[in-house]
């Protein structure tokens, strides 16, 4: 095979995964309860009823995923650390058995040559912490800076790259005003408050990891390329509106220190009417970063959309005043999302061109695409489609680096097939499959294909 695209000398290659998507073991060794426990038992939230209490077993099987990795030849891996895991009730006492869990998972990475990469938050927030108020409220932002520390302390001279956040547009709004995700509230000041929060979250927790003298701190956003569904002023303003709500939220105060100056066109009086923001916020959420990690899948086409006063949810929300619509003449993955690798590169040349010096170096901390793949009756998994995605995005990726982006590494999503979030195990992002039934793991061709890049490389 010649034509894979080729990456510096240096450049990480990894796989990614998040502990409520993988680790099951939901009630072992003192983990307490999560926002996702409760909104996935929740009857018609997530399709066909599913939890992720058992996933992938992973909790009980990582040596044989920590062997997956090594076989895959990653330099790195990217897990999540469960907050209910280390800190069961969110706040006081801290769970010894959660942490030896992570240090033992640290151990074999290292016994077997990977790079730790940690989460510190995907999603699961302790129940406890969103019975007063989750992310709407102060507390939750100081709770998750004492959580940093401790996991620091424990972790920090094996774990040499930190992530404080996983997507927190997606803690945010689909959290707290889309209702898509958990604890599942539509609400419109909420979600805001939420975004501010995370945000000071991600301040404290920087704080704490560089008080431990970590190597590497940064944080992970899901940037997203918005492009207009016409070229009507509606449709354009709309895609200010998106741009706003999906990137310059997260951008601008962590990148520049200040809030978007399109905030108030975007959200009006709930945003000018707020009280959540103090006096050095932005000085707390700027602190520099050794890197941003960027998340990318598919571009969104916004057109607009009636805006109905009366709900403040759905204005904040992206399902309002915007709407998303099909890119035509392309494929569209399982999830219904465009395959559209160009963006990539526009999106990351555009980052560069925006925030210039500003801008950290950037890890690409997943990409990767659902299929509705299957085992052929050879025992094999033929995802030629996402073979397809992966090498058209890497080579996205590569044009960007030429166009003068700094990007230093790329995590595939996923190693396994897992809990994909409301929609349950019916969407498979793994270059490995994941049997429910039997647990049993077949490496896909995209894994022999992944294996292969790396292998061509020169290092
Ligand atoms: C991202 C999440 C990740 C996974 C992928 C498909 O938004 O960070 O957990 O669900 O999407």
């Amino acid at each position: 095979m010649t034509d894979f695209p080729s990456f510096p000398p240096g450049f990480v290659f990894g796989a990614a995964t998040a502990s409520y998507q993988i680790e099951g073991a939901v009630q072992e060794d003192g983990r307490g309860a999560s926002i996702w426990d409760t909104y996935s038992h929740t009857p018609g939230l997530v399709a066909n009823g599913d939890t992720g209490d058992v996933a992938c077993d992973h909790y009980h099987r990582y040596p044989q995923d920590v062997t997956l990795l090594r076989e895959l030849g990653v330099d790195s891996y990217r897990f999540s650390i469960a907050w209910p895991r280390i800190v069961p009730d969110g706040a006081g006492p801290v769970n010894p058995k959660g942490l030896d869990f992570y240090s033992r998972l640290v151990d074999e990475l290292l016994a077997a040559g990977i790079e730790p990469a940690a989460t510190l938050y995907h999603w699961d927030l302790p129940q406890a912490l969103e019975d007063g108020g989750g992310w709407r409220v102060r507390d939750t932002a100081e709770r998750f800076g004492e959580y940093a520390a401790v996991v620091a302390e424990h972790l920090g001279d094996r774990v040499p790259r930190w992530i404080t956040l996983n997507e927190p547009w997606c803690s945010a709004f689909l959290g707290y005003s889309v209702g898509r995700h958990a604890p599942g509230a539509r609400e419109g000041r909420g979600a805001l408050a939420a975004a501010h929060h995370l945000l000071a979250g991600h301040g404290l927790a920087v704080r704490a990891l560089r008080a431990a003298g970590v190597r590497e701190v940064g944080i992970t956003l899901n940037l997203d390329h918005n492009l207009p569904a016409t070229d009507s002023p509606a449709d354009r303003a709309a895609v200010t509106r998106a741009d706003t709500q999906h990137n310059l939220v997260w951008t601008e105060p962590i990148l520049a220190g200040r809030y978007p100056d399109t905030e108030e066109e975007t959200w009006g009086e709930l945003i000018t009417g707020q009280d959540f923001r103090r006096d050095g916020d932005l000085e707390l959420i700027s602190q520099p970063l050794d890197f941003l990690g960027v998340n990318y899948y598919r571009p969104i086409v916004v057109a607009d959309a009636p805006y109905r006063e009366s709900d403040p949810a759905r204005r904040v929300a992206t399902d309002n005043r915007y709407e998303e619509v099909r890119l035509p003449g392309v494929r569209h993955t399982a999830m219904g999302w465009p395959v559209a690798p160009g963006t990539f590169t526009d999106l990351l040349v555009g980052l560069h061109e925006r925030y210039g010096d500003a801008l950290p170096p950037l890890h690409i901390t997943e990409n990767g695409s659902a299929e509705d793949d299957w085992v052929s009756p050879d025992g094999a998994v033929h995802d030629s489609d996402r073979v397809a995605y992966l090498r058209d995005h890497l080579t996205a990726l590569r044009a960007a680096m030429d166009a003068g982006v700094d990007v230093r590494g790329y995590y595939v999503w996923s190693l396994l097939d897992n809990f994909e979030w409301a929609f349950g195990y019916g969407k498979r992002f793994g270059i490995v499959r994941v049997d429910y039934g039997t647990q049993e793991r077949t490496p896909k061709d995209s894994y022999r294909w992944y294996r292969a890049l790396i292998a061509a490389q020169q290092r």
